[in-house]
């Protein structure tokens, strides 16, 4: 037996070895590391369980029955981050360049299988050539399987996908079905068409970086939703973020301790927001001001930069905070703005996150470009979005609201549950000035100034909307942290469904 075992001990060693010294040196010299030393930097330290070590392709094409590596180029298997249970995969782009096949599509599919069966995250890190081009077709359909158990997961686990090299063609299709992409500074890049292909049709030159890489994703595509530094900083930014999600759609998010106090009073926010309305300030310090150890992890900081998302944890339960952000764009809601905070309001609502929506929104923002890119359909994603959301909303008007981006950013008839405001809110069809140029059009001087005047009286307050109801409670800026708590207390137990149906029909 004792050869037996010392015959396994040396396949199994043999098996981590992927490629080969020669393509791990490469590897390494491209500034990256290896499948395996990934996982383990990703989970918690002697975790990782590998499952199908030892699967080979069996490909017959271009003899490579001569050139068959343990493990075909995925590593596969389950392991903890802060002791809960993630199932992860890591392309291994030492072997045929991590490259998909049907048989190493197996073996992730087996994975997907396994999280979504046994309720866990999925993590894949993706470095990959794409498709095994020696595999043909066999190889697309691995990519369909996966992109079928991406889609059957979606709301039911977490998924998350993580850039770490290439990631060309059909590969794409994967992390953009799943809730969250990570990529690495200047290591790592995405395109459905590459550099050449680009050239050839459309005679743009353009670098790898230029078209696809983790500036442009996180900046102007918005298909990227975080972008690290370098491999290591972007694994331990998913680890930040699973701290903060349940492990799949029927746990709660988790709880944690927390030494902030939840009466403790926010008086800083009076001084952070200017009397005058058309002055900016930085929303990002007010959620900071209010959320606990003035901790906020934001979501695509990046993209869309006149709507903040992410997550922070109020009394230690993770929310999800949705803001609009005077500091850019004066907080004007548009396409890009309205697609970042729709997603994430769904993915909120799938893992029952509640939702704290903070509002300071002069409108949409005007102009053909928007119009003509169908502003109309993407910002009724938004609305869409908070209907449909059964999961807590509070709402609190820092400021303006006004017209349809009031009534899209979780006003009280749209479903949310708590509605505060400050007593310095304007809350009406539009700002003075525009009201009147359109009620009094021929007014100048005088008339003018008193036209001005009675519509500041009237509308630019929080007064007529408490009158109805529409605002439940009118809170001063330093109880802002408690008076939120005690709403999402109040809410806590919440139970709400929308009508049965196959599945609704977002705008899109
Ligand atoms: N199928 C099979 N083998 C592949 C592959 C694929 N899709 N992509 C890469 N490889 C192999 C290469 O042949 C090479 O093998 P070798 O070491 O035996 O020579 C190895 O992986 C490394 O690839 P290489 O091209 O040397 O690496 P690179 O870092 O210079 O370039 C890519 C990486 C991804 C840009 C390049 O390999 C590429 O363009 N691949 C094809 C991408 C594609 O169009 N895929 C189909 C999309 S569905």
């Amino acid at each position: 037996l004792e050869d037996i075992y010392k015959d396994f001990k040396e396949k199994d060693k043999a098996a981590e070895n992927g490629g080969g010294e020669k393509a791990i040196a490469k590897q390494k010299k491209a500034g990256k590391q290896t499948a395996r030393e990934r996982i383990n930097m990703l989970l918690d330290d002697d975790t990782f369980v590998e499952i199908d070590k030892f699967v080979l392709h069996d490909s017959h094409n271009y003899n490579m029955q001569n050139n068959r590596v343990p493990g075909d180029g995925v590593v596969t298997g389950y392991g903890k981050i802060d002791g809960r249970i993630v199932y992860v995969y890591a392309y291994d782009f030492t072997v045929y360049g991590g490259s998909l096949s049907r048989t190493n599509a197996n073996k992730i599919v087996k994975i997907q299988k396994l999280a979504l069966k046994n309720g866990a995250p999925i993590i894949a890190l993706n470095d990959s050539g794409g498709a095994r081009i020696q595999e043909g077709v066999m190889a697309l359909s691995g990519y369909s399987e996966i992109f079928n158990n991406n889609v059957k997961s979606s709301g039911v686990i977490p998924q998350i996908s993580a850039i770490l090299g290439p990631c060309a063609g059909g590969a794409c299709y994967s992390p953009a079905l799943t809730d969250f992409i990570f990529m690495v500074r200047d290591e790592s890049y995405m395109f459905v068409t590459g550099p050449d292909v680009v050239k050839t049709v459309t005679h743009e030159e353009l670098t790898k970086e230029e078209l696809g890489g983790a500036s442009v994703h996180s900046s102007k595509s918005g298909v990227a939703h975080f972008v690290g530094n370098d491999e290591e900083e972007t694994l331990m930014m998913i680890r930040e973020l699973i701290s903060f999600l349940p492990s799949n759609n029927m746990e709660d998010p988790p709880m944690t301790s927390t030494r902030d106090t939840n009466n403790r009073k926010t008086p800083d926010i009076h001084k952070l927001i200017p009397e005058d309305s058309n002055i900016p300030y930085d929303i990002k310090k007010l959620i900071e001001e209010v959320v606990d150890e003035n901790y906020f992890f934001e979501v695509m900081p990046q993209f869309a930069q006149n709507v903040v998302v992410g997550y922070a944890r109020m009394g230690g339960k993770p929310v999800g905070i949705v803001a609009n952000q005077p500091a850019y764009l004066a907080g004007v809601l548009d396409i890009d703005a309205s697609d970042k905070a729709a997603r994430f309001i769904r993915f909120c609502d799938c893992f029952d996150i509640p939702i704290i929506t903070f509002v300071d929104v002069p409108g949409f923002l005007p102009g053909r470009d928007q119009e003509h890119n169908g502003i109309i359909r993407h910002g009724a994603k938004i609305m869409y979005a908070y209907v449909e959301a059964t999961v807590p909303k509070i709402t609190l008007i820092t400021r303006k609201a006004y017209g349809g981006a009031y009534v899209v950013m979780s006003s009280k008839e749209s479903g949310a549950d708590i509605n505060l405001a400050y007593p310095n809110a304007e809350i009406a069809v539009m700002g003075a000035e525009g009201a009147v140029n359109i009620l009094y059009r021929s007014s100048v001087g005088e008339d003018r100034q008193n036209a001005l005047n009675e519509y500041k009286e009237l509308f630019s307050n929080p007064y007529r909307a408490a009158e109805k109801g529409y605002i439940d409670e009118i809170i001063l800026p330093e109880n802002t942290r408690f008076k939120l708590i005690q709403a999402l207390e109040m809410t806590a137990n919440k139970t709400a469904s929308n009508p049965p149906k196959k599945h609704g029909n977002p705008p899109s």
